[in-house]
């Protein structure tokens, strides 16, 4: 069914021009923090590790610091209405405001980026406290994200100065996740082009595309994909615009109701798809479904596997596959009212794609969902 092989095409060799390492964590500015932690504690496996607040010496806002494996989420909410925070928060709902990026050098990367013509928000800042300290910088990328370049070599304390541990009413378990695979970026019509340029001259990342006009999955799921990546290939960005269909777009949905281009989805890797699925379904995490039919002749259209097919078929978990190998995914519903962010949980096994093979099978349930949403 997918044959990524011949989708991938390399537009331009990446040249690590700032020192992008790996993706550091993902900040979101939410209605009530305090609840979203527990969402992202219990339901999702995450551990408060680090909070700031008015109990910290924070009077501006609350950040809790959630991590599992190597994935970071920052979940912060406002303490007055009249801040940047809460104007987002307002506009947007909850969502995903920065995307953090590990860096060599946090100074050499925002003069390299404002050389090469991103636009400023925060410059070379350094933070210090006992344990050392951190240097950042940040630049805009699309709609209201921002990219927050964070240098941390050389800190040894809980998250950064500013932060203090965080001690949890009650411990729970993680749910096997071990970092974040890929980040999904939706912005509006005809921006897609714009933003992997941006891509391409300010980071000198690599840029290859996974749908193109020609994919039988595009009438349907209505959208337009390249995938932008670093050097390293640790940070992987698909970029969507939405594309003309039969249907609305998905992308479109996400548009409206976001107020902007944003973050679609991150997608959490895992070793054990089956188990992270399994106990974040048994704490009421809400996945997208496939017809039962997705699983006939599944082996036909990836190939070999070594899960057992009944069992991937019992929570739902879908495969695609390409010339390195396979890859076994899922897609969580929207992860607030608002019909905006998602997260996916992808296991690879060789596979780099990010599971255009499984589109189509996924059109129709997604389809079901806006309809459901009134906005198709
Ligand atoms: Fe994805």
């Amino acid at each position: 069914m997918s044959n990524i092989e011949s989708e991938i095409k390399i537009k331009s060799q990446a040249k690590d021009v700032l020192g992008v390492l790996d993706f550091e964590a993902v900040e979101f500015w939410v209605g009530n923090a305090y609840q979203a932690a527990y969402y992202y504690q219990h339901a999702l496996g995450f551990t408060p590790v680090a909070w700031s607040s008015l109990k910290t010496g924070n009077r501006n806002h609350a950040s809790y610091v959630m991590q599992q494996g190597n994935a970071k989420i920052i979940l912060s909410s406002p303490y007055s209405g009249t801040n940047e925070m809460s104007a987002h928060t307002a506009m947007h709902g909850d969502g995903a405001k920065v995307i953090g990026l590990r860096v060599k050098d946090a100074e050499h990367a925002y003069n390299e980026a404002i050389a090469r013509g991103a636009t400023s928000v925060t410059t070379p800042t350094e933070i210090k406290d006992e344990f050392g300290s951190v240097r950042y910088s940040s630049i805009k990328t699309y709609g209201d994200t921002i990219h927050k370049f964070i240098e941390r070599d050389g800190y040894d304390g809980i998250y950064m100065p500013g932060y203090h541990k965080y001690t949890a009413a009650v411990e729970t378990p993680e749910k096997g996740v071990v970092r974040i695979d890929h980040i999904v970026g939706n912005v509006n019509w005809n921006n897609m082009d714009k933003t992997v340029k941006f891509y391409h001259e300010v980071f000198g990342f690599e840029s290859f595309i996974e749908f193109t006009e020609d994919d039988i999955g595009t009438q349907y799921s209505a959208l337009h994909s390249t995938v932008v990546r670093s050097a390293n290939h640790r940070v992987k960005m698909p970029i969507n615009e939405p594309a003309k269909a039969l249907k609305m777009s998905q992308i479109e949905e996400y548009i409206n109701f976001y107020h902007g281009a944003g973050v679609q989805h991150i997608a959490l890797s895992t070793n054990d798809i089956v188990a992270t699925v399994s106990s974040m379904r048994d704490k009421g995490v809400e996945f997208i479904s496939v017809p039962p039919s997705y699983y006939d002749n599944l082996l036909d259209r990836v190939g070999e596997i070594k899960e057992d097919i009944d069992l991937l078929a019992q929570y739902g978990i879908l495969v695609d596959s390409d010339k390195d190998g396979y890859l076994l995914q899922l897609f969580t519903k929207p992860q607030q009212d608002r019909p905006t962010f998602f997260f996916e949980v992808i296991e690879r096994h060789g596979c780099q794609g990010f599971g255009k093979g499984n589109f189509q099978a996924l059109f129709e349930s997604i389809e079901r969902e806006q309809a459901e949403r009134g906005n198709l």
